[in-house]
Protein backbone atom coordinates (compact mmCIF):
# COMPACT_ATOMS: atom_id res chain seq x y z
CA UNK A 1 0.00 0.00 0.00
CA UNK A 2 1.35 3.22 -0.67
CA UNK A 3 0.44 6.66 0.60
CA UNK A 4 0.71 9.72 -1.45
CA UNK A 5 -0.05 13.35 -0.07
CA UNK A 6 -0.94 15.11 -3.70
CA UNK A 7 0.00 18.79 -3.18
CA UNK A 8 -2.65 20.85 -5.08
CA UNK A 9 -1.74 24.52 -6.44
CA UNK A 10 -3.36 27.44 -3.76
CA UNK A 11 -1.61 24.55 -1.04
CA UNK A 12 -4.70 22.53 -0.70
CA UNK A 13 -3.60 18.59 -1.03
CA UNK A 14 -5.44 15.30 -0.91
CA UNK A 15 -4.30 12.00 0.11
CA UNK A 16 -4.22 9.04 -2.31
CA UNK A 17 -3.82 4.99 -1.21
CA UNK A 18 -2.84 2.91 -3.92
CA UNK A 19 -2.20 -0.53 -3.26
CA UNK A 20 1.47 -1.30 -4.65
CA UNK A 21 2.60 -3.36 -7.95
CA UNK A 22 -1.12 -4.63 -8.35
CA UNK A 23 -0.33 -4.90 -12.10
CA UNK A 24 1.46 -8.18 -12.65
CA UNK A 25 -1.17 -9.88 -10.98
CA UNK A 26 -4.07 -7.43 -12.60
CA UNK A 27 -2.89 -8.14 -15.96
CA UNK A 28 -2.86 -12.27 -15.12
CA UNK A 29 -6.69 -11.62 -13.69
CA UNK A 30 -7.48 -10.29 -16.90
CA UNK A 31 -5.97 -12.65 -19.12
CA UNK A 32 -7.70 -15.66 -17.08
CA UNK A 33 -11.43 -14.13 -17.29
CA UNK A 34 -10.49 -13.21 -21.07
CA UNK A 35 -9.22 -17.16 -21.44
CA UNK A 36 -12.59 -18.68 -19.27
CA UNK A 37 -14.86 -16.30 -20.98
CA UNK A 38 -14.22 -16.98 -24.63
CA UNK A 39 -13.89 -21.10 -23.81
CA UNK A 40 -17.32 -20.57 -21.89
CA UNK A 41 -20.73 -21.46 -24.10
CA UNK A 42 -22.04 -19.11 -24.34
CA UNK A 43 -19.48 -16.78 -24.41
CA UNK A 44 -18.73 -14.11 -22.60
CA UNK A 45 -16.42 -11.22 -21.37
CA UNK A 46 -16.57 -9.31 -17.90
CA UNK A 47 -18.13 -6.16 -17.42
CA UNK A 48 -15.83 -4.85 -15.19
CA UNK A 49 -12.86 -4.45 -18.03
CA UNK A 50 -14.37 -2.20 -20.02
CA UNK A 51 -12.93 0.79 -17.84
CA UNK A 52 -9.51 1.15 -19.11
CA UNK A 53 -8.53 4.68 -19.81
CA UNK A 54 -10.26 4.56 -23.23
CA UNK A 55 -13.15 2.84 -22.12
CA UNK A 56 -13.50 5.69 -19.23
CA UNK A 57 -13.66 8.33 -21.72
CA UNK A 58 -16.19 7.07 -23.96
CA UNK A 59 -18.12 5.88 -20.97
CA UNK A 60 -18.14 10.17 -20.02
CA UNK A 61 -19.14 10.50 -23.30
CA UNK A 62 -22.14 7.63 -23.07
CA UNK A 63 -23.13 10.19 -20.09
CA UNK A 64 -23.81 12.73 -22.14
CA UNK A 65 -25.57 11.32 -25.04
CA UNK A 66 -29.79 12.46 -25.69
CA UNK A 67 -30.38 8.65 -25.34
CA UNK A 68 -28.74 7.89 -22.26
CA UNK A 69 -31.39 9.50 -19.60
CA UNK A 70 -29.80 7.98 -16.42
CA UNK A 71 -26.61 10.41 -15.54
CA UNK A 72 -29.17 13.44 -16.52
CA UNK A 73 -32.15 12.31 -14.69
CA UNK A 74 -30.37 11.07 -11.42
CA UNK A 75 -27.97 14.30 -11.45
CA UNK A 76 -31.47 16.37 -11.76
CA UNK A 77 -32.75 14.24 -8.58
CA UNK A 78 -29.36 14.67 -6.58
CA UNK A 79 -29.84 18.37 -7.53
CA UNK A 80 -33.32 18.97 -6.96
CA UNK A 81 -32.78 17.36 -3.13
CA UNK A 82 -29.37 17.72 -1.89
CA UNK A 83 -30.54 19.35 1.44
CA UNK A 84 -32.63 16.30 2.17
CA UNK A 85 -30.28 13.63 0.73
CA UNK A 86 -27.40 15.03 3.14
CA UNK A 87 -29.62 15.83 5.73
CA UNK A 88 -30.07 14.13 9.63
CA UNK A 89 -26.90 14.97 11.42
CA UNK A 90 -25.44 17.15 13.76
CA UNK A 91 -21.66 16.96 11.61
CA UNK A 92 -20.95 16.18 8.18
CA UNK A 93 -20.81 12.37 7.78
CA UNK A 94 -17.95 11.09 6.28
CA UNK A 95 -19.28 10.46 2.41
CA UNK A 96 -17.90 7.34 1.13
CA UNK A 97 -18.39 6.88 -2.16
CA UNK A 98 -18.17 3.73 -4.21
CA UNK A 99 -16.88 3.73 -7.48
CA UNK A 100 -16.79 7.32 -8.05
CA UNK A 101 -15.36 7.39 -11.43
CA UNK A 102 -15.51 11.58 -12.54
CA UNK A 103 -17.44 12.40 -9.64
CA UNK A 104 -19.21 15.33 -11.23
CA UNK A 105 -22.97 14.30 -9.81
CA UNK A 106 -21.24 14.02 -6.37
CA UNK A 107 -20.60 17.68 -6.53
CA UNK A 108 -24.25 18.29 -5.70
CA UNK A 109 -23.55 16.51 -2.40
CA UNK A 110 -20.53 17.72 -1.37
CA UNK A 111 -21.80 21.39 -2.11
CA UNK A 112 -24.70 20.79 -0.10
CA UNK A 113 -23.06 18.74 3.11
CA UNK A 114 -20.70 21.65 3.04
CA UNK A 115 -23.77 24.44 2.99
CA UNK A 116 -25.21 22.48 5.82
CA UNK A 117 -22.12 21.53 8.03
CA UNK A 118 -19.05 23.93 7.06
CA UNK A 119 -16.82 20.80 6.81
CA UNK A 120 -16.47 17.40 5.11
CA UNK A 121 -14.22 14.90 4.06
CA UNK A 122 -14.86 12.88 0.99
CA UNK A 123 -13.75 9.27 0.57
CA UNK A 124 -13.98 8.16 -3.02
CA UNK A 125 -13.03 4.68 -3.89
CA UNK A 126 -12.31 3.94 -7.43
CA UNK A 127 -10.30 1.15 -9.23
CA UNK A 128 -9.17 4.17 -11.65
CA UNK A 129 -6.11 5.89 -10.29
CA UNK A 130 -6.54 8.30 -12.88
CA UNK A 131 -9.79 9.73 -12.27
CA UNK A 132 -9.47 9.57 -8.55
CA UNK A 133 -6.57 11.59 -8.99
CA UNK A 134 -7.94 14.04 -11.52
CA UNK A 135 -11.31 14.21 -9.28
CA UNK A 136 -10.45 14.97 -6.12
CA UNK A 137 -7.89 17.67 -7.74
CA UNK A 138 -10.75 19.61 -9.32
CA UNK A 139 -13.17 18.91 -6.29
CA UNK A 140 -10.39 20.71 -3.77
CA UNK A 141 -9.84 23.51 -6.25
CA UNK A 142 -13.78 23.48 -6.25
CA UNK A 143 -14.38 23.51 -2.41
CA UNK A 144 -11.69 24.79 -0.94
CA UNK A 145 -13.32 23.22 2.76
CA UNK A 146 -13.30 19.97 1.52
CA UNK A 147 -10.94 17.15 2.47
CA UNK A 148 -10.44 14.17 0.47
CA UNK A 149 -8.81 10.72 0.67
CA UNK A 150 -9.12 8.70 -2.28
CA UNK A 151 -8.93 4.99 -2.09
CA UNK A 152 -7.83 3.35 -5.45
CA UNK A 153 -8.80 -0.52 -5.44
CA UNK A 154 -12.54 -2.79 -5.55
CA UNK A 155 -14.51 -1.39 -3.15
CA UNK A 156 -15.66 -4.62 -2.31
CA UNK A 157 -12.59 -4.94 -0.71
CA UNK A 158 -11.31 -1.41 -0.04
CA UNK A 159 -14.89 -0.89 1.64
CA UNK A 160 -14.33 -2.92 4.74
CA UNK A 161 -10.48 -1.35 5.56
CA UNK A 162 -12.01 2.14 4.88
CA UNK A 163 -15.15 1.85 6.88
CA UNK A 164 -13.13 0.42 9.88
CA UNK A 165 -11.02 3.47 10.16
CA UNK A 166 -13.89 6.11 9.84
CA UNK A 167 -14.51 8.00 13.05
CA UNK A 168 -17.94 9.19 13.01
CA UNK A 169 -20.99 8.35 10.94
CA UNK A 170 -20.89 7.87 6.68
CA UNK A 171 -23.26 8.37 4.21
CA UNK A 172 -22.10 5.90 1.62
CA UNK A 173 -23.25 6.40 -2.15
CA UNK A 174 -23.18 3.99 -4.86
CA UNK A 175 -24.71 6.25 -7.55
CA UNK A 176 -25.32 5.41 -11.17
CA UNK A 177 -27.47 2.52 -11.29
CA UNK A 178 -24.07 0.54 -11.00
CA UNK A 179 -25.49 -1.79 -8.57
CA UNK A 180 -27.79 -2.88 -11.91
CA UNK A 181 -24.50 -4.79 -13.68
CA UNK A 182 -24.85 -7.68 -11.10
CA UNK A 183 -27.11 -10.33 -11.33
CA UNK A 184 -29.74 -10.55 -8.85
CA UNK A 185 -27.87 -12.69 -6.65
CA UNK A 186 -24.29 -11.09 -6.68
CA UNK A 187 -26.39 -7.64 -6.28
CA UNK A 188 -27.90 -9.36 -2.96
CA UNK A 189 -24.18 -10.59 -1.59
CA UNK A 190 -22.81 -7.10 -2.46
CA UNK A 191 -25.94 -5.29 -0.58
CA UNK A 192 -25.15 -7.78 2.27
CA UNK A 193 -21.42 -6.76 2.08
CA UNK A 194 -22.06 -3.09 2.41
CA UNK A 195 -24.79 -3.22 5.43
CA UNK A 196 -22.23 -5.40 7.42
CA UNK A 197 -20.28 -2.14 6.98
CA UNK A 198 -22.93 0.31 8.17
CA UNK A 199 -23.77 1.34 11.97
CA UNK A 200 -27.09 2.98 13.01
CA UNK A 201 -26.37 6.23 12.59
CA UNK A 202 -24.52 5.45 9.03
CA UNK A 203 -26.91 5.98 5.60
CA UNK A 204 -27.05 4.45 2.35
CA UNK A 205 -27.80 6.06 -0.63
CA UNK A 206 -28.62 4.00 -3.87
CA UNK A 207 -29.07 5.16 -7.56
CA UNK A 208 -31.17 3.29 -9.70
CA UNK A 209 -32.39 2.92 -13.00
CA UNK A 210 -36.33 1.89 -13.24
CA UNK A 211 -38.17 -0.77 -15.84
CA UNK A 212 -39.44 1.25 -18.26
CA UNK A 213 -40.93 1.08 -21.81
CA UNK A 214 -38.23 -1.19 -23.84
CA UNK A 215 -37.75 1.16 -26.71
CA UNK A 216 -36.57 3.96 -24.38
CA UNK A 217 -33.68 1.07 -22.59
CA UNK A 218 -33.09 -0.20 -25.79
CA UNK A 219 -31.98 3.62 -27.19
CA UNK A 220 -30.06 4.13 -24.44
CA UNK A 221 -28.15 1.11 -24.86
CA UNK A 222 -27.64 1.42 -28.58
CA UNK A 223 -27.66 5.18 -29.15
CA UNK A 224 -27.54 7.02 -33.01
CA UNK A 225 -23.67 8.16 -33.05
CA UNK A 226 -22.74 4.60 -31.72
CA UNK A 227 -20.88 5.53 -28.95
CA UNK A 228 -22.43 2.70 -27.08
CA UNK A 229 -21.42 0.48 -30.17
CA UNK A 230 -17.51 1.52 -29.76
CA UNK A 231 -17.56 1.26 -25.95
CA UNK A 232 -18.56 -2.07 -25.89
CA UNK A 233 -16.40 -2.93 -28.87
CA UNK A 234 -13.18 -1.56 -26.95
CA UNK A 235 -13.58 -4.12 -25.12
CA UNK A 236 -11.81 -6.13 -27.91
CA UNK A 237 -9.62 -3.90 -28.77
CA UNK A 238 -8.45 -3.45 -24.97
CA UNK A 239 -7.89 -7.38 -25.53
CA UNK A 240 -5.68 -6.79 -29.06
CA UNK A 241 -4.05 -4.23 -26.59
CA UNK A 242 -3.18 -5.95 -24.32
CA UNK A 243 -3.02 -9.85 -24.62
CA UNK A 244 -2.03 -9.56 -28.30
CA UNK A 245 -5.29 -10.97 -29.54
CA UNK A 246 -6.59 -10.60 -33.34
CA UNK A 247 -10.10 -9.81 -33.08
CA UNK A 248 -11.05 -7.78 -36.20
CA UNK A 249 -13.52 -4.82 -34.67
CA UNK A 250 -15.41 -4.90 -38.33
CA UNK A 251 -16.88 -8.32 -38.02
CA UNK A 252 -18.29 -8.13 -34.68
CA UNK A 253 -21.25 -5.80 -34.07
CA UNK A 254 -22.75 -3.79 -31.04
CA UNK A 255 -26.36 -5.11 -30.17
CA UNK A 256 -28.22 -4.49 -27.21
CA UNK A 257 -31.35 -6.37 -25.89
CA UNK A 258 -34.06 -5.80 -23.40
CA UNK A 259 -35.11 -8.44 -21.09
CA UNK A 260 -38.71 -8.48 -20.06
CA UNK A 261 -38.89 -11.33 -17.62
CA UNK A 262 -35.45 -10.68 -16.29
CA UNK A 263 -35.88 -6.77 -16.50
CA UNK A 264 -32.67 -6.29 -17.96
CA UNK A 265 -30.53 -4.97 -20.54
CA UNK A 266 -27.97 -7.50 -22.34
CA UNK A 267 -25.12 -5.91 -24.59
CA UNK A 268 -23.57 -8.37 -27.07
CA UNK A 269 -20.72 -8.16 -29.60
CA UNK A 270 -22.68 -10.47 -32.22
CA UNK A 271 -19.77 -12.07 -34.55
CA UNK A 272 -20.65 -11.35 -38.57
CA UNK A 273 -19.03 -14.40 -39.40
CA UNK A 274 -17.82 -17.51 -39.23
CA UNK A 275 -14.41 -17.07 -37.76
CA UNK A 276 -11.08 -17.99 -35.05
CA UNK A 277 -9.90 -15.27 -32.61
CA UNK A 278 -6.29 -15.90 -30.80
CA UNK A 279 -5.43 -14.20 -28.08
CA UNK A 280 -2.03 -15.27 -27.04
CA UNK A 281 -1.73 -13.75 -23.58
CA UNK A 282 -4.95 -15.43 -22.79
CA UNK A 283 -3.68 -18.73 -24.47
CA UNK A 284 -7.03 -19.29 -25.80
CA UNK A 285 -8.15 -19.85 -29.76
CA UNK A 286 -11.53 -19.01 -30.01
CA UNK A 287 -14.22 -20.20 -33.02
CA UNK A 288 -17.25 -18.14 -33.46
CA UNK A 289 -20.25 -19.27 -36.32
CA UNK A 290 -22.11 -16.16 -37.92
CA UNK A 291 -24.30 -14.86 -35.80
CA UNK A 292 -22.77 -15.82 -32.44
CA UNK A 293 -22.62 -13.30 -29.52
CA UNK A 294 -20.39 -12.64 -26.36
CA UNK A 295 -22.22 -11.71 -23.90
CA UNK A 296 -20.79 -8.69 -22.44
CA UNK A 297 -22.82 -6.76 -19.63
CA UNK A 298 -26.58 -6.66 -17.92
CA UNK A 299 -28.06 -3.78 -16.58
CA UNK A 300 -30.41 -4.55 -14.77
CA UNK A 301 -33.79 -2.28 -14.38
CA UNK A 302 -35.58 -1.82 -11.01
CA UNK A 303 -39.26 -1.55 -9.59
CA UNK A 304 -39.56 0.37 -6.11
CA UNK A 305 -41.07 -2.96 -4.63
CA UNK A 306 -37.82 -5.10 -5.69
CA UNK A 307 -36.04 -2.24 -4.52
CA UNK A 308 -37.36 -2.34 -1.22
CA UNK A 309 -37.18 -5.91 -1.16
CA UNK A 310 -33.91 -6.39 -2.00
CA UNK A 311 -33.26 -3.91 1.00
CA UNK A 312 -34.87 -6.20 3.21
CA UNK A 313 -33.15 -9.30 2.31
CA UNK A 314 -29.68 -7.31 3.13
CA UNK A 315 -31.19 -6.47 6.55
CA UNK A 316 -31.79 -2.58 5.27
CA UNK A 317 -34.46 -0.74 4.66
CA UNK A 318 -35.97 2.26 3.28
CA UNK A 319 -35.97 5.77 4.84
CA UNK A 320 -37.05 7.76 2.05
CA UNK A 321 -37.11 7.79 -1.81
CA UNK A 322 -36.75 10.30 -4.80
CA UNK A 323 -38.44 9.62 -8.41
CA UNK A 324 -38.34 11.57 -11.46
CA UNK A 325 -41.55 12.99 -13.09
CA UNK A 326 -41.40 10.53 -15.93
CA UNK A 327 -40.32 7.61 -13.05
CA UNK A 328 -37.40 7.09 -14.92
CA UNK A 329 -34.81 6.78 -11.98
CA UNK A 330 -35.14 6.81 -8.47
CA UNK A 331 -33.11 7.70 -5.35
CA UNK A 332 -33.27 5.77 -1.96
CA UNK A 333 -31.92 6.11 1.39
CA UNK A 334 -31.59 3.01 2.87
CA UNK A 335 -30.75 2.45 6.73
CA UNK A 336 -30.00 -0.22 8.71
CA UNK A 337 -33.52 -1.70 9.38
CA UNK A 338 -34.55 -1.58 13.16
CA UNK A 339 -36.30 -4.73 13.63
CA UNK A 340 -33.54 -7.24 13.00
C1 LIG B 1 -22.22 2.17 -15.37
C2 LIG B 1 -23.33 0.09 -15.22
C3 LIG B 1 -24.52 2.09 -14.85
O1 LIG B 1 -25.46 -0.09 -17.17
O2 LIG B 1 -26.08 1.91 -17.71
C4 LIG B 1 -23.75 2.28 -20.13
C5 LIG B 1 -22.84 1.04 -18.06
N1 LIG B 1 -23.19 0.22 -20.39
N2 LIG B 1 -23.96 1.94 -21.40
C6 LIG B 1 -25.22 1.11 -17.37
C7 LIG B 1 -23.25 1.19 -19.49
C8 LIG B 1 -23.62 0.71 -21.58
C9 LIG B 1 -23.82 1.64 -17.10
N3 LIG B 1 -23.46 1.48 -15.66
Amino acid sequence: MSLRTVPHAGGKSFTILQPAGASDSDRAAFAASVRSGLLGTPKTLPWPYFYDEQGSRLFDQICELPEYYLTRTEDALLQDHADALVAGWESAPTLVELGSGSATKTRRLIGAALRRYGTLHYVPIDVSPTFIEDSAAALVRAFPSLRVTGHVGDYRSELQRVAERLPGPKLLIFLGSSLGNYEPDDASSLLRQLAWTLNPADRFLLGADLDKDPAVLEAAYDDAQGVTAAFNLNLLARINRELGGNFDLDRFAHQARYDPQRRRIEMHLVSLASQTVTVPGARVTATFAEGESIHTENSHKYTPDGLRAMAAAAGLEEEAAWTDARGFFRLQRWRLSVRM
